[in-house]
């Protein structure tokens, strides 16, 4: 979408009704036929535009598609997702906004794609990326942090993912898988991806890269995940706008990034205790260094899981995989 569809599309939004075409010309300074060709194009993204001789336009319905102006809809951030770039396809939304990070895009860069052909996961998994349903965003944040405390920012954006689709889809309770995936009725909702750039002590800079299934229907995943994945629409039966989800997550993270760069995670881990789910219960984590079984009893101050392994000696494990029980 341009700047000048972008500016068709406020200028039909403000309208109460119709909009002349004549009006439209004047205030953007363009031809008639400039503006019926914007009006196809915006049509050809899926909104509603009604157009009627000596009326003009009107804007009927926009599309579920988180293209930037109906993110920036919701959004009241003051840096994160201020600006926003949205591609139809992309391979992966984390590999793109790495090359921009390294041509120096600034914090709060969004990238967010209707569909990627090669969507990752953690340890080299694929992240099933289908069009037109889910979201899968990158954030580029540059955190004056030490790089081994980054890791926590994964659970920061699982906090802040629970808050918005609680916000979006009130009466639904989600919970948080450590390190990074969120869960609601036992079932994987969404999964966070953190990828770093840094040298021993700095961090230059860090993209958080999420994927979620808002309204993917619970028969389109493919046949390995129908049991383990769910989506917001196979819990509660509704669309929800994924641009409206998006924007919640940049509304509900910008606070709580802001106290962990200042406050570290301190502040924030009674919220991830209260969320995780697998607390007090027996679980098996896959390390590096082969599997730990123990009973999860908390978050340990720099976010590892800690694991009460019996007798009395309780470990933090800061890196691993919880297999299910
Ligand atoms: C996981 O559960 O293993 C993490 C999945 C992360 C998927 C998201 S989708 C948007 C971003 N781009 C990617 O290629 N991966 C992340």
């Amino acid at each position: 979408m341009n700047q000048a569809d972008e500016s068709i599309l406020a200028i039909l939004a403000d309208g109460n009704g119709f909009v002349s075409g004549e009006d439209i010309c004047v205030r953007l300074d363009m031809s008639r036929a400039a503006v019926w060709k914007h009006v196809k194009a915006l049509r050809a993204m899926g909104y509603g535009i009604d157009s009627s001789p000596g009326r003009g336009y009107r804007l009927l319905t926009a599309p579920d598609t988180p293209f930037p102006c109906e993110v920036r809809k919701f959004l009241t951030t003051e840096c994160l997702g201020r600006r926003v770039e949205y591609s139809a396809e992309v391979d992966s939304t984390n590999l793109q906004m790495g090359v921009r990070a390294r041509s120096g895009a600034e914090e709060g860069m969004l990238l967010v794609a209707d569909s990627q052909t090669s969507g990752r996961g953690r340890l080299a998994r694929k992240w099933y990326s289908p069009p037109g349903v889910n979201l899968y965003f990158s954030l580029l944040l540059r955190p004056g942090a030490s790089p081994a405390d980054v890791p926590q920012l994964a659970l920061v954006a699982g906090l802040a993912l629970c808050q918005a689709v609680e916000h979006c889809c009130p009466g639904i309770l989600t919970a948080i898988k450590w390190p990074n995936d969120v869960f609601v009725n036992g079932r994987k909702l969404s999964g966070i991806l953190c990828d770093m750039q840094a040298e021993a002590d700095l961090v230059h800079h860090v993209v958080i890269g999420v994927g979620v299934n808002v309204n993917a229907a619970p028969d389109s995943f493919p046949a390995e995940l129908t049991r383990k994945a769910t989506s917001l629409f196979a819990e509660t039966g509704r669309h929800i706008r994924r641009a409206r989800l998006m924007a919640a997550f940049l509304n509900e993270f910008e606070p709580l990034y802001g106290t962990w760069l200042t406050s570290g995670l301190a502040t924030h881990l009674s919220a991830l205790e209260a969320r995780s789910f697998q607390l007090g219960t027996q679980v098996t984590v896959a390390t590096g260094r082969g599997r730990i079984v123990g009973k999860a009893v908390g978050i340990g101050p720099g976010g590892g899981l800690l694991l009460d392994c019996g007798q009395g000696s309780v470990r933090e494990i800061v890196c691993g995989d919880v297999l299910t029980n």
